[in-house]
């Protein structure tokens, strides 16, 4: 597979613990910028509720077919003379589903030890953990964003009726399903995991 991608955002992240105790809401966001596969892997050791990254499971079937853009999303220009709009365009069918999906999806909290790996859609609701480690610390992660080498050609197309048809044969005809402990040990929502294959 590594010939056909291409490592295109390659960053450092860092949160911050807080010095004053507070509990601050979770609010997902999807990214803006095109790409095909991300990936978290922790820099040291993160335990629960300390700053890792946090994902709303399953969100990425439901966001992936509101944008008009498959992989971009839409960006208002800025110009000197119109300074009251610039930057990404939210439509509404998607700042509704970003409500919805917060009140009925609980976020799992991707902690783990240092090298651990989280692979995530480009669709996919997340945020990075507000960490709460005492006494407070600077969680660090490397963030890497995978495109496929075809990424430039298929960036203006819409939302296909099958979410991975980019995605090559292999992936679109795999039958892996996902059994309740696999669902159990990725830390899923109770609803998922009573969804999933009996052993
Ligand atoms: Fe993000």
């Amino acid at each position: 597979m590594s010939e056909l991608l291409t490592a295109e955002e390659l960053c450092f992240f860092k949160t911050y613990g807080y010095l004053i105790k507070r509990k601050a809401a979770d609010r997902l966001h999807t990214d803006g910028h095109p790409f095909h596969l991300g990936i978290v892997c922790l820099l040291e050791d993160n335990p629960p509720d300390a700053g890792a990254f946090k994902v709303w499971p399953g969100s990425h079937h439901r966001f992936y077919p509101l944008f008009p853009m498959q992989y971009d999303q839409a960006r208002i220009p800025f110009y000197d003379h119109l300074p009251s709009r610039k930057g990404l365009i939210h439509p509404h069918e998607y700042m509704d589903e970003v409500a919805n999906v917060e009140a009925d999806t609980p976020p799992v909290d991707c902690y783990g030890d240092a090298g651990d790996i989280v692979f995530w859609h480009h669709r996919l609701g997340h945020m990075a953990g507000h960490n709460h480690a005492s006494p407070p610390t600077i969680r660090q992660a490397v963030l890497y964003d995978f495109c496929k080498t075809d990424l430039d050609d298929l960036r203006l197309t819409a939302p296909q009726p099958h979410m991975w048809t980019d995605w090559g044969d292999d992936l679109r005809q795999a039958d892996v399903p996902v059994s309740k402990q696999f669902a159990a040990e990725q830390r899923l929502p109770i609803s998922l995991i009573e969804s999933a294959r009996s052993e």
